[in-house]
Formats: C-alpha cells, sequence, structure tokens
C-alpha cells in the first residue's frame, strides 16, 4: 500500500470559482462573510476573488471592495487571480498575500478564456511573476483543461507538461494541474500530474477537480499515493467557469475533508464548521449543497 502524506493543505476556492459562476449578482457582504468564516474554520488558504475583466465576470468586478473588506487570520494566505499586470496592480493595492496567474493545456480555452493562444499567456504572466516576485507575493500558476477540455476534447499529458516548462520558466513558484470540465478518471490524473512533477517539486504540484462526472474524490485518493498533498476545493462545491459550459462546481471541501479524515490525515480545518458554512452558503443561494458528505452530516445532526 502507498504511503499516504501525513498532512495536507486544502485551498479553498468557493469564493472565487464557486461564486464566478452565478447568474445572480451576490452582495460583497455575503462573499465577505463567506472568506471570514472560512478562516475561522481554520482554512489556511482561501482564493478570494478574480482581478478580471468586469466585462469578462461581472461577479468578480467588487474584487477590491471583498479584499478590503475581509477580516485576515494570521499566517492565512488570501489569494487572488491576476490574467495580466492590470490585474497584478489591482492585487498589489488589495495586498493579496498570492497571486494565481491562469493559463491552459489547451488552445482553444486559452482564447475563449483569456482571448490569447497560450504562448501570448505566457508573454502576459512574464511581467506579473516578475512584478509579484520583486514585491515578495507568491505566484501560484493553474493549467486548466489539463485533461480534457470542452472545444478541442482530449488533452494529452505532454501538454501539460509544456505548459509547466513554460511557467517554471518564468518563475511561477507552484503548478496546480486543473480538470476544469470534471472528466478525468485516476489514471489520468495522475499521468496529467507525472506531467508536471518533472518541471515541479512535488510540495509544488496541487490538483484542481471540478465534480462534473464524481470522479473527483477517486482522482484526490489518486494523487495522495503520488504524495501531492494541496488540493483546491469550494465550500458547498459550488464553482464552474462561466467558459466551460456545463461543468459542474469544484469538489466540495466537506467531502474531502471526511476523505481526509477517515484516512487519518491532518488537515488543521474543522469539518463541522465546514459543513455548517455549506449549508449557510447554500441556503443564500436558494439551493441544496453539492456537498455529499456535508448534507449527510447536516441531515444527521438535524435528525
Ligand atoms: P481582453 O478583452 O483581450 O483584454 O481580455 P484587453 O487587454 O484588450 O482589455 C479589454 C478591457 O478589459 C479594457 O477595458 C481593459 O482595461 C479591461 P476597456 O478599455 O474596454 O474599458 N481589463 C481589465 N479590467 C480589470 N481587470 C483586469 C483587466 N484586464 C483588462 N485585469 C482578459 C483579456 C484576460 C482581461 C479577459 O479575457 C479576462 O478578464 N478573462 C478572465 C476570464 C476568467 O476570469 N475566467 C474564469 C477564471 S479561470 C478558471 O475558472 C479556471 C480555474 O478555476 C482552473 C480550472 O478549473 O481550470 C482557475
Ligand atoms: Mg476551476
Amino acid at each position: 500500500m502507498a504511503v499516504l502524506p501525513s498532512k495536507v493543505t486544502l485551498v479553498d476556492v468557493g469564493p472565487r470559482d464557486g461564486l464566478q459562476n452565478e447568474k445572480q449578482t451576490i452582495a460583497a457582504e455575503v462573499k465577505v462573510e463567506l472568506v471570514d468564516r472560512l478562516t475561522d474554520a481554520g482554512l489556511r488558504n482561501i482564493e478570494v476573488t478574480s482581478f478580471v475583466s468586469p466585462k469578462w465576470v461581472p461577479q468578480m468586478a467588487d474584487a477590491a471592495e471583498v479584499m478590503a473588506r475581509i477580516r485576515r487570520g494570521p499566517g492565512v494566505v488570501y489569494s487572488v487571480l491576476t490574467p495580466n499586470m492590470k490585474g497584478f496592480e489591482g492585487a498589489l493595492a488589495a495586498r493579496a498575500d498570492e497571486i494565481v496567474v491562469f493559463g491552459a493545456a489547451s488552445e482553444a480555452f486559452s482564447q475563449k478564456n483569456i482571448n490569447c493562444s497560450i504562448a501570448e499567456s505566457i508573454e502576459r504572466f512574464r511581467p506579473v511573476a516578475e512584478a509579484a516576485r520583486a514585491h515578495g507575493i507568491r505566484v501560484r500558476g493553474a493549467i486548466s483543461c489539463a485533461m480534457g477540455c470542452p472545444y478541442q476534447g482530449e488533452v494529452k499529458p505532454e501538454a501539460v507538461g509544456y505548459v509547466a516548462k513554460l511557467m517554471k520558466d518564468i518563475g511561477v513558484q507552484h503548478c496546480g494541474v486543473a480538470d476544469t470540465i470534471g472528466v478525468a478518471t485516476p489514471r489520468a490524473t495522475q499521468a496529467a500530474m507525472q506531467a508536471a512533477l518533472k518541471h515541479y517539486e512535488l510540495a509544488d504540484v496541487s490538483g484542481h477537480f471540478h465534480d462534473t462526472y464524481g470522479q473527483a474524490i477517486g482522482n484526490i485518493y489518486a494523487c495522495l499515493e503520488m504524495g501531492i498533498s494541496t488540493f483546491d476545493t469550494s465550500v458547498a462545491g459550488l464553482g464552474g467557469c462561466p467558459y466551460a459550459k456545463g461543468a459542474t462546481g469544484n469538489v466540495a471541501t466537506e467531502d474531502v475533508l471526511y476523505l481526509l479524515q477517515g484516512l487519518g490525515i491532518a488537515t488543521g480545518i474543522d469539518l463541522a464548521r465546514v459543513v455548517a458554512i455549506g449549508q449557510w452558503v447554500s441556503g443564500i443561494l436558494g439551493r441544496k449543497a453539492f456537498a455529499r458528505a456535508g448534507n449527510a452530516i447536516a441531515a444527521k445532526l438535524a435528525a
């Protein structure tokens, strides 16, 4: 049996990936309360918002306001997405602890999501990564469509390796490998991760799984077997990308916590509190949480 990591870091991307796809405008105060509650539940890395064009993603137009109003916990990393220098300037003014440049392993998705080719995106990220490092801000990279693309279909691990190398070359410190449309199965996941691991250390690679086909927990377990110990998750399974139609939310933080708790892997996060947050935010959005373990635990408590 593979030795699994004894500790795992979860990055809750709910406030950003989760809410960016919501059709109804969500008040800044709800976003702030969501981040604050996640801080209180023990999350140590929270993806708060995106400094992107409000014409492209209107829901993130209040990025500066949300960042200004959150209550920052000691040692907690509050990250934001920055596609270009304009985004970086917003992130810097907002005192983000970490920025995320987001590219893709698929040319078609790169065009749809950020309106440029993969090579052009790297040229846009280069000054962003340089400026971030000059200001002591950590730079994380996300590689979308690493295991399948809504426009071009299959994506080969070599394409992931190609983008990972380009990101490494421009000084991106961490490589997040993303299954944007949630199609991957465990072996395909391991192949994509292996491609990123050719260029990044084990501690600097993470998995980001949307759960469209219900494979995310299996894929995370496959990553744990490889020693990968950082994952993006989203409270209540919120999430989706406006430029990946049909893709559902990220794997729920509650479900991953339940898995990790069962495996005896420490996270420092309070599952019961995250369950309560998931139920609360789903109530505000007017629907049931997309969190299997979360809903089961909530139902048991209510009984
Ligand atoms: P563009 O139209 O090519 O950009 O968009 P542009 O430079 O020509 O600028 C056009 C307008 O946008 C200008 O305004 C700029 O000032 C403004 P105008 O003169 O027309 O009034 N603008 C900005 N405004 C605010 N902040 C900025 C910014 N940049 C330009 N940073 C651009 C290119 C990258 C800006 C656009 O395509 C964009 O914002 N895309 C963001 C898409 C996005 O946020 N997608 C979702 C996040 S990625 C994701 O969900 C995947 C992930 O979860 C992993 C996974 O699951 O795969 C991370
Ligand atoms: Mg995503």
